[in-house]
């Protein structure tokens, strides 16, 4: 049994393995070649198996904070957005801004798509080395800004890898929710 903690309506944090999760659209932390990595990018590669590199190839590429998508090939997910965080270089070079436009990038492809429910990784927070919860405020005030926007979108998941980044997204939504 997953743990998981339903926030708001269409919100919930879930502690496990993104490539696991019955959603319509999983949420790559890629970088800008497309072309795999590690972290989420490996586990996303290699439970879509080899189809999902051939089309990443067929893409050409994508910038930092937009996101393209894919087919989820033999993953649980019939899509695969893939985007590409900032890496964090301090904190002065705008990357806060970044990481909230892949979150935009990767809901305009959601609404496009007209796609009902979305898992997404703690982006930027691994290899890319973005501060936990400077993230995770970006991630669920976005999150909540699309469930309110969206006209498809219906659910929302914070995927995270490990019980401490579990209590970062929610200590994240409570500061949210104390500010609205
Ligand atoms: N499911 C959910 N979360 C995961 C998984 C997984 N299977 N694997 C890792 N994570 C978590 C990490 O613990 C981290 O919190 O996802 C977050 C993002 O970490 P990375 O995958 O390292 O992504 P990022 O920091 O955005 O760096 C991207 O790393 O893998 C390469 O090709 C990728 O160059 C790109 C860079």
């Amino acid at each position: 049994m997953t743990p998981e903690w339903k926030i708001s309506p269409g919100l919930s944090v879930v502690l496990g393995d993104i490539t696991k999760m019955r959603v319509e659209a999983m949420v790559n932390a890629a970088n800008s070649s497309l072309l795999g990595g590690g972290g989420v990018d490996g586990a996303i590669h290699r439970a879509a198996g080899p189809e999902l590199l051939k089309e990443c190839r067929s893409v050409g590429g994508c910038p930092t904070g937009e996101a393209r998508i894919t087919r989820g090939y033999d993953l649980p997910a019939a899509w695969v957005i893939h985007t590409v965080g900032p890496v964090w270089r301090g904190g002065d070079c705008g990357e806060e801004e970044m990481l909230a436009c892949c979150y935009r990038s990767c809901f305009s492809l959601v609404e496009e798509r007209g796609i009902k429910s979305v898992a997404f990784p703690a982006i930027s927070t691994g290899a890319y080395g973005f501060p936990a919860r400077r993230a995770a405020g970006i991630a669920v005030q976005e999150m909540i800004l699309a469930l309110e926007k969206g006209k498809s979108l219906k659910s929302i998941l914070a995927v995270c890898y490990s019980p401490e980044s579990c209590q970062i997204y929610l200590d994240a939504l409570e500061a949210c929710r104390k500010q609205r």
